[in-house]
């Protein structure tokens, strides 16, 4: 979607908002799919709700961004223009055990940076691309860790009552893959109550959870993670390889043939490839086992 009115433009700039014209989210997705349209990267948080009313007041339809690793976006012309936090600079600051994190920092810097302070815990996160708000909405974890157990207070743009607000981290349900968040409330920033623990100590449980990960997920291929969450008490990677899905395909779209739960982009792959293939696969696995599979990558469709 183009802002055709030249006052939008105008008015944005004025609330710290950096447009940029035409931009192919294939390039801001880790799979490399997804159509076009006009990236707002917004400088300054107090702004928000004032950027949302005035794009609602010229029939703006909008999405937020995060880091586009467990996104697949529609091809085309997209309907909406994106909205993007632009990273402040230090993005990550320190006070005793508690890290002040802004939504847009990189969630792997994010660990390390607090592991070079003496701050754990996050080990397990370490491979998990994005940003530090995408992992907050969907509750990332990896390896027996879960973001939101470290959330002490999170500061959220909340698009039902258009405004700020600071929660405190037992006001949030974080579930697997799921927190109570409405779909278009925006994470901001929060606080991290992280443990105390030697940095060496760290790096260790870093080293183990990056070798797992290497023995058993595509590194370097274009993909968004899962695809699908884990039924409860089963694993939906293991059971679309029991069905000899890997290397299924359909146009650049392919079931990983080191992991079946991650799709990747194998060159040239659209998002309907990507949609075809993901229905094909759910609905072979829902005849084998009856099991219906939950997306786990969030669709922007248009
Ligand atoms: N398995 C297979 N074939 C496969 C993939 C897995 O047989 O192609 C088997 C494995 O051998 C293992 C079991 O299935 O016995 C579980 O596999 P794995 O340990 O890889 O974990 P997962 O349940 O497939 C989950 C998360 C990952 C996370 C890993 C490690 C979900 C949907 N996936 O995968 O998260 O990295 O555990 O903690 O919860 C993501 O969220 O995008 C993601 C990749």
């Amino acid at each position: 979607m183009r802002l055709s009115d030249a006052k939008i433009p105008q008015a944005l700039a004025a609330l710290g908002v950096e447009l940029q014209p035409g931009v192919a989210l294939s390039t801001l997705t880790s799979l490399g799919i997804g159509g076009t349209t006009d990236l707002l990267r917004i400088t300054r948080h107090d702004r928000i709700p004032a950027i949302l009313d005035l794009l609602d007041r010229h029939n703006v339809p909008h999405k937020f961004l995060g880091g586009g690793s467990n996104l697949l976006v529609g091809d085309g012309e997209l309907p909406w223009v994106v909205l993007q936090l632009a990273k402040p600079d230090p993005d990550v600051v320190l006070d005793g055990n508690l890290a002040h994190v802004d939504a847009a920092a990189d969630l792997g810097r994010t660990v390390t940076f607090c592991a070079k302070h003496d701050l754990g815990g996050m080990e397990g996160l370490i491979g998990v691309p994005g940003t530090v708000g995408g992992a907050l909405r969907m509750n990332a974890g990896a390896y027996g860790t879960q973001i939101g157990s470290y959330v002490q207070e999170l500061k959220v743009y909340r698009a039902a009552q258009r405004k700020i607000e600071i929660l405190r981290g037992d006001q949030i349900s974080f579930e697997y893959r799921h927190t109570s968040f409405a779909p278009d409330d925006m994470m901001l920033a929060v606080t991290l109550n992280l443990p105390s623990k030697a940095y060496r100590e760290i790096i260790q449980g870093i080293r183990i959870c990056n070798e797992k990960r290497r023995a058993s997920q595509p590194m370097g291929q274009k993909s968004a993670g899962c695809i699908f969450k884990n039924p409860p008490g089963a694993s939906a990677g293991r059971m679309i390889d029991e069905l000899g899905l890997k290397g299924l395909g359909v146009g650049g779209a392919r079931v990983s043939d080191r992991h079946a739960n991650f799709f990747v982009n194998a060159g040239g792959a659209s998002a309907s490839d990507m949609l075809r293939l993901i229905a094909d696969v759910r609905s072979r696995v829902e005849k084998a086992y009856g099991v219906k599979l939950e997306n786990e990558v969030v669709v922007w469709s248009v």
